[in-house]
């Protein structure tokens, strides 16, 4: 059924079209609305109201246009998150998931629709907010980062910190605040050829980033090693701890937003580690895990690598089943109230966790 002659001939539309490219948007809405009760399956006429609403920020009132879009176009991707995004937006949350899975169920590769699901699913700081406050709270006279990409987060390091970074593929494009080294290899191959104190002027790491390659037995490597070099007071953060599905959370990379199998080093850890602090924070977009209570003499993972591989490494995302905060120590708390229970000395093997933890 079609009404686009008429539409197209309705002097309103012209008007109205007029008015949104002049950004004259209300006065456009308005129009759009007449004519939606005269033409209301006109697609054209549905998407200059839903732009002009989306624009407008009236979220209440482009959900019946988006609905509608949707019963002439169901594979309308763009329609399925902008839906989501205004459902999102007047509270309605479960809604709102549901949209970006419908989203994602024609475009498994929806970056967007991933990231909002990842903002509903960990509702805490932003990680670079994390670490930015971790600079400031620790203030660690060392700092090593392993996969630095642009530089984002290691430009969040303050001098005097003496900091090291280690990427096979840094693409820096950050001024850096402290003083750094990049080591362009991978990290592998830094601590098979380097002595990361000799780099750190002969001193021990006092806080480390491990954010390299996203899988569990490479995180695990980059963790032995960081503790290696540590003491007891450091603290060691883990990106990508907290997956947000399956296809995302796959060991060969299928999508955009990819987390890999980085979490399974949480239940590993506190398996063979129960001596070790763990708290995973709810720390959009994949979480963060913070890990202290380090014994640089300790050689259990190395001892027990090939065991853990074993068990390990074949683990799907089906293994977190419906605990999957429980099982990945997520907290909800910020950081300096979790950096006051590590002060405090809680969750050792990640069993006595702190409030508000899941
Ligand atoms: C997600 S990015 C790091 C982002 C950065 N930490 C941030 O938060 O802005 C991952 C980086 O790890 C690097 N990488 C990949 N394999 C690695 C390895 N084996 N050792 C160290 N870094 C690696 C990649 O080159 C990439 O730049």
């Amino acid at each position: 059924m079609t009404h686009d002659a008429s539409l197209h001939s309705d002097e309103r539309f012209a008007r109205g079209i007029r008015h949104h490219e002049a950004g004259e948007l209300a006065a456009a809405a308005a129009l759009y609305a007449e004519l939606l009760t005269q033409y209301p399956h006109e697609i054209s006429l549905l998407q200059r109201n839903i732009d002009v609403l989306m624009q407008l920020g009236r979220n209440e009132a482009v959900i019946p246009s988006l609905e509608r879009l949707l019963e002439l176009q169901p594979a309308n991707v763009e329609a399925h998150y902008l839906l989501g995004m205004a459902l999102l937006n007047t509270g309605r949350q479960t809604a709102a998931e549901a949209r970006m899975r419908r989203a994602l169920e024609y475009n498994p590769d929806f970056f967007a629709a991933h990231a909002v699901l990842s903002h509903i699913a960990l509702p805490g700081e932003h990680y670079y907010h994390v670490l930015d406050q971790a600079h400031e709270l620790l203030r660690p006279a060392t700092y090593v980062e392993i996969g630095v990409e642009t530089g984002a987060s290691m430009k969040l390091a303050r001098p005097p910190t003496r900091c090291v970074g280690i990427d096979p593929e840094p693409r820096i494009q950050f001024q850096f605040n402290a003083t750094v080294r990049i080591f362009a290899m991978t990290s592998d191959d830094f601590f098979a050829t380097r002595d990361l104190r000799q780099e750190l002027d002969g001193r021990p790491v006092d806080m480390a980033f491990i954010d390299g390659l996203h899988l569990f037995e490479a995180a695990l490597r980059d963790f032995i090693n960081i503790e290696r070099h540590a003491t007891g007071d450091t603290v060691v953060f883990m990106h990508d701890c907290v997956p947000l599905d399956r296809p995302t959370s796959s060991r060969q990379r299928q999508t955009t937003f990819w987390s890999g199998d980085t979490w399974k080093i949480i239940p590993c850890l506190k398996r063979y580690r129960p001596d070790l602090g763990i708290l995973t924070l709810a720390a959009p977009p994949t979480g963060l895990a913070v890990v202290w209570g380090l014994d640089p003499g300790s050689t259990v993972l190395g001892d027990n690598m090939q065991a853990i591989l074993e068990e390990f490494v074949p683990l799907d995302y089906g293994y977190l089943g419906d605990a999957k905060f429980e099982m990945l120590n997520v907290t909800f708390d910020p950081w300096p109230q979790v950096l006051a229970s590590i002060r405090g000395g809680a969750a050792r093997g990640g069993s006595a966790a702190p409030s508000g933890t899941s």
